[in-house]
């Protein structure tokens, strides 16, 4: 429950009920957020890793695309302009007990599908095929022959000779079709890898298109959309924030909204957009938990205020941060500790502002789409982070204006400078979980010292944009030294810079060694209380990138 690389919030049960989305934000006779004359593509999740790259790859082709779960009402699914339906790959399989059905009323709906993988086993299941274990698990790339000319095989590049390639993952397969399905393309080890049905605009394919080592895969995804749904490829981030800004402002009026920020990208972005929407009845609270890196406050103060425009309040509450994490050394219940004083002192900051209605939030939709409820990668991956637990007794109501888009296309077009977007992230606990065991002031001193020193020599040497994250870490482990004629007996400091893209695994950067060299020697001879450093070689998993 702690995997929230923006920051300040780092919660545990799931939002209260009154939550509005940008969906419910509205009243029935106004438009929707996505307007009622959207066009949408429905991704239903089964689970799949690649559930995301699908829904992506359909914005990519400026078509709105959605993600629901697997086992979500038809009603969801089968209403406000939805133009046709993917089904996801997924874990499961249709052989075993735990398999995944959807609702089938989506099934006999008149609307174009196209089966991914497992979705595709779903379907040639639907229509009269059947599906087992594959004698061989192909994984990896093939070769897809095509047999039938077809609407979703156009315009393919590389496939003028009837062949190209595609991207493999599977165990099952569909086995024979029955009367209603046609095979239009095969590969050496899947005789139906790519099928439809002979009257209605229902098609399956056992590769992923929407990976890129499928070469025709945006193609293919394109020709469904567009040749096969009819969907007008009009949708841009752009719109919708525009669309998304004008609605948050009718939805607000004059009243007040308040965000927590922690000068992280998802709540940086969430904070400008509201404030673009209503100016300075937006109200940034900024916690100093005392557990910030050297200068953040004023840094994240003054990013938002002077450079986003933001109004910002910020709220110095350190001493109660360190009195109650005194003596505490479990890294979860420091996560605890933290966690509910920041909704206290967040609480009682709303609390004393007039008129403010509303608590804005900055979940993103990996985080709204991580809370799906399929046992697969993609919702064990992490744990929610954003979503934070309020208590019933506040008053406020919950928005979060940014609960459809992706991060990369909110940031983009609300012209948040890169300096901000390439913040590496930091966690919620902030040093808490850097300062292993008890923390103490002194401490946190020597950790924020090394740690500046990390931050100045990556950034000299101009690394920072290939990495993911670096900092220091303040060990508990004291080692013997010579300093001059004395002998020292002091901490040791390690040292942790990571690659990765999204957190989820990590490999340590093989930094030069001269920069090393200069962070090793910088800390032993600027830092008091340290006579040692390491450096972590490892990668993630098994290992994590925090060290608590
Ligand atoms: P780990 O250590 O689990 O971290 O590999 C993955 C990413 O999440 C960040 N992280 C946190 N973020 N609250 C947060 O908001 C936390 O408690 C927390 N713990 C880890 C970590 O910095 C890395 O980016």
């Amino acid at each position: 429950m702690h995997h929230n690389a923006d920051g300040a919030l780092t919660g545990n049960a799931p939002v209260p009920g009154r939550l509005l989305n940008a969906r419910q934000m509205n009243t029935p006779d106004k438009e929707s957020s996505t307007a009622p004359e959207q066009q949408r593509i429905v991704v239903l999740d089964f689970g799949s890793q690649y559930t995301q790259l699908i829904a992506r790859r359909v914005r990519e082709g400026h078509v709105y695309s959605e993600i629901l779960p697997y086992n979500v009402d038809a009603s969801r699914v089968l209403s406000d302009g939805v133009k046709g339906i993917i089904l996801s790959g997924g874990p499961a399989n249709l052989s075993s007990a735990g398999v995944l059905l959807p609702d089938q009323r989506i099934l006999d709906a008149p609307v174009p599908m196209l089966g991914i993988c497992y979705g595709m086993q779903l379907l040639g299941q639907h229509f009269g095929g059947t599906v087992s274990r594959a004698s061989r698990r192909e994984y990896g790339s093939a070769r897809l022959s095509i047999l039938k000319e077809d609407h979703l095989f156009k315009g393919m590049r590389e496939g003028v000779q009837g062949e190209t390639t595609v991207w493999m993952s599977h165990g099952d397969r569909v086995e024979s079709l029955g009367p209603e399905l046609i095979t239009i393309a095969r590969t050496a080890n899947s005789p139906n890898a790519a099928i439809r049905h002979t009257s209605r605009p229902v098609f399956g394919v056992q590769f992923h298109p929407e990976v890129s080592h499928t070469t025709e895969g945006r193609n293919i995804l394109r020709n469904f959309v567009i040749g096969i749904c009819n969907c007008r490829p009009n949708w841009t981030p752009d719109s919708f924030i525009e669309h998304e800004i004008a609605r948050c402002r009718e939805l607000i009026g004059s009243g007040k909204v308040v965000c927590a920020t922690s000068g992280g990208v998802d709540s940086t972005v969430v904070a400008v957009l509201l404030s673009r929407a209503i100016g300075e009845n937006l109200v940034a609270i900024f916690v100093d938990n005392g557990l910030l890196r050297e200068g953040e406050v004023n840094q994240v103060t003054s990013m938002l205020r002077e450079e986003l425009g933001i109004n910002v309040i910020a709220v110095t509450a350190s001493e109660r941060f360190l009195s109650s994490l005194r003596g505490v050394s479990d890294p979860q219940e420091k996560r605890k500790i933290i966690g509910n004083l920041f909704i206290e002192v967040f609480e009682e900051t709303a609390s004393s502002l007039e008129d403010c209605e509303y608590l804005a939030q900055g979940t993103l939709y990996p985080d709204v789409i991580e809370s799906v409820p399929v046992r697969g990668p993609s919702a064990l991956i992490k744990g929610h982070h954003n979503v934070w637990g309020l208590p019933e007794r506040m008053k406020l109501k919950l928005i979060e204006p940014l609960r459809e888009l992706f991060k990369d296309e909110v940031s983009k077009n609300l012209g948040i400078p890169d300096r901000i977007l390439m913040r590496q992230p930091f966690p919620g606990p902030g040093l808490a979980v850097r300062v292993i065991g008890p923390i103490a002031p002194p401490q946190l001193g020597v950790l924020r010292e090394a740690d500046t020193i990390v931050r100045d020599e990556i950034e000299r040497a101009g690394l920072s944009n290939d990495l993911w994250q670096w900092f220091a870490v303040l060990l508990p482990v004291k080692s013997v030294g010579v300093m001059g004629d004395e002998r020292t007996y002091e901490n040791a400091v390690a040292i942790r810079v990571v690659k990765s893209l999204d957190a989820m695994t990590a490999d340590w950067a093989k930094l030069p060694y001269d920069v090393l060299g200069t962070i090793s020697s910088r800390i032993i001879n600027e830092v008091d209380g340290v006579n040692r450093v390491v450096y972590d070689i490892s990668t993630k998993p098994p290992s994590t990138i925090e060290w608590e």
